[in-house]
């Protein structure tokens, strides 16, 4: 199985973050010093994945320009000899290929996904949930496409969550073949809470095939109206064409508040320059942080 590519829908308004995000895509906030998609797309870009298939709406296009060439930028940079910003800046442009489809109305993730289909056709794809951060040792999307290259199977990406949150979630219900490998037999879009099948939730990162876009193409509304992609995966899950794998490393959901600033200090932390300031400051906030 060879994935070259990844579906990103960012065609959502990001209520969750008003009112940063009134005219500013969600997936455009920064964490640190990149905007959230960025990390997303590195992610894909340090699994083999080559071409980003961006699910799209008004006013998003300044997401297809950040993996693009800023010709005024790049001569300014180097007039002033910023040789260091140059390089990042062009080497941003460099990463993917980036093809933009519409998503002219938001039906639900399973729909975004169904826009994509005449770019991905019949090979297998990759989707990544562009406010889903996944940081460790191995790519998260990578941890998948492993699994899915072994076993010639569609693959989704599960952690656990406490029962008290499950019904934010895609939850799964399955058999574990393999060490933290899973055959799903069955999943639920949000369960409530002490109705879920296990405390094993779906994290944006999927490895499909082909055969998806059956069953996105006879989605009804599901959970809160929408086209659910839950729903379709029950079709390949139904057919024994489904595995799960538990993602390791740090997850980070960037459309909550929480989230969003643990994941800024996660990476100043990383940053030797900032390190010991930014303790010393929070120290300071937060007297108790250091005990
Ligand atoms: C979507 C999926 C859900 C999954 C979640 C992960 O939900 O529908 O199955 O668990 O992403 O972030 P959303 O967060 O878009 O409501």
């Amino acid at each position: 199985m060879d994935v070259r590519k990844v579906v990103i829908p960012v065609a959502g308004w990001g209520t969750r973050s008003l009112p940063a995000t009134k005219n500013i895509p969600k997936e455009m906030l920064p964490i640190f010093k990149k905007p959230v998609v960025q990390y997303v797309v590195e992610e894909a870009q340090a699994s083999g994945i080559d071409t980003v298939v961006l699910v799209t709406s008004q006013n998003k296009t300044i997401i297809e320009d950040h993996f693009d060439h800023n010709l005024s930028l790049e001569s300014l940079l180097e007039r002033q000899g910023k040789t260091e910003k140059l390089k990042e800046i062009r080497d941003v442009a460099n990463m993917v290929n980036i093809i933009a489809v519409r998503q002219k109305v938001q039906l639900g993730l399973g729909h975004a996904v169904l826009c994509a289909r005449e770019v991905c056709k019949d090979e297998p794809f990759a989707v990544m949930v562009g406010d889903d951060l996944m940081f460790g040792q191995k790519p998260g999307i990578q941890q998948l496409l492993d699994v899915a290259k072994a076993e010639n199977m569609a693959v989704v990406g599960v952690i656990e969550v406490p029962e008290s949150k499950v019904d934010r979630y895609g939850i799964i219900d399955g058999e574990e073949y393999g060490s933290g490998v899973f055959r799903v037999r069955s999943l639920v879009e949000k369960p409530q809470v002490g109705h879920a099948p296990s405390r094993l939730a779906i994290v944006g990162r999927y490895v499909l095939t082909p055969e998806i876009f059956e069953y996105l193409e006879k989605l009804t509304p599901g959970v809160g109206g929408e086209l659910q992609l839950t729903d379709a995966l029950q079709g390949l899950a139904s057919r024994r064409r489904l595995l799960a794998v538990k993602l390791h490393g740090q997850r980070f959901d960037a459309g909550d508040w929480v989230e969003y600033l643990t994941a800024n200090i996660y990476f100043a932390l990383h940053d030797e320059d900032l390190h010991d300031d930014l303790v010393r400051r929070i120290q300071e906030l937060v007297p108790s942080s250091g005990k």
